[in-house]
């Protein structure tokens, strides 16, 4: 595997069709599973390895947020990439850089309402990162539903013709989704962390016995949430419209656990109900 430090470098390295797994670094097993998508297909993979800035608020995490580029690489080789593209901050935003991608109004819901400006940096980066590493395909995890939902968008509406692929959520054994962020958790913190897949599944299990009204899913969620400072806990449609109780649905949640923000979700689906529950581990029931 080759480290490129700039966009020159990359392109210098790269051979044929390219499968683009973009992160923030502080690799883990789930970030390595997108990995094992990419490489699937035979083609060259790349993943980018950029903290960015345009994507924390204030008071955010930006500074402390993990960074261990060699660890990073010993993942990312392992998984099956070609190429690990780390570039500084001056080669995304360079001095004269001045756009910014607005997603439209889904970025202002959900997460986007606890965090402004988030989903337009995520999307001005992964534009910028598209038009940097020009892949044919790029692969994003389910953990970030709404962000995979908003990049697939941005993607068509800017007829980038890049292929969205989403990959379903690694998660520990206990449940609770990997997260670069799951390092902040002290020992107490992360016994509380797990009511989140908890909660989910709690509500999955009610979906599967046949309950379909929102209110009511949502509330057996709640319950189940113990030591979070919840942001939300919303039923919608899988594509974030207005829940329907016949169609598939999406539950999320997103809360402060001390300092640390978490997220997660489950697909609920009417056809296949029992599938839902079994998306999360049922090892912290033996
Ligand atoms: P980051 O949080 O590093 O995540 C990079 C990719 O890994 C995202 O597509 C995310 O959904 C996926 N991922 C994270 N945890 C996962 C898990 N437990 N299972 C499966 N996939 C998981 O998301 C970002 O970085 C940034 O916003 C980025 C898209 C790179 C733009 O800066």
């Amino acid at each position: 595997m080759i480290i490129a430090r700039s966009a020159s470098e990359l392109r210098a390295a790269t051979t044929g069709p390219i499968s683009f797994v973009p992160t923030m670094g502080a690799l883990h097993a789930g970030h390595a599973s997108l990995i094992r998508v990419a490489a699937a297909d035979g083609s060259c993979v790349v993943v980018s390895d950029f903290v960015n800035p345009s994507q924390f608020g204030e008071g955010e995490d930006f500074e402390i947020y993990p960074r261990d580029l060699d660890g990073d690489a010993t993942i990312a080789e392992q998984a099956g990439a070609h190429i690990l593209y780390a570039p500084d901050v001056s080669e995304i935003y360079p001095p004269d850089f001045s756009t910014t991608i607005d997603p439209g109004p889904l970025a202002q819901e959900l997460c986007g309402a606890h965090r402004p400006g988030h989903f337009a940096g995520v999307a001005t980066v992964v534009v910028r990162l598209f038009g940097l590493v020009g892949p044919r395909r790029a692969i994003f995890g389910r953990k970030d539903y709404q962000q995979l939902a908003i990049l697939q968008h941005v993607t068509n509406d800017l007829a980038l013709g890049i292929e969205i692929v989403g990959v379903p959520t690694v998660r520990d054994a206990d449940g609770l989704a990997l997260s670069s962020r799951n390092a902040y958790l002290s020992a107490a913190e992360r016994s509380l962390a797990v009511t989140i897949p908890r909660a989910l599944r709690h509500a999955a299990e009610a979906y599967a016995e046949g309950q379909r009204n929102g209110g009511v899913l949502a509330e057996i969620g709640h319950n189940a949430l113990d030591g979070v400072a919840l942001e939300y806990l919303e039923l919608r449609s899988t594509d974030l419209g207005f829940y329907d109780p016949n169609l598939p649905a999406v539950l999320l949640v997103a809360g402060h656990v001390g300092t640390t923000r978490l997220i997660d979700n489950i697909v609920l689906d009417p056809t296949a109900p029992e599938r839902a529950a079994t998306q999360i581990s049922t090892k912290e029931y033996a």
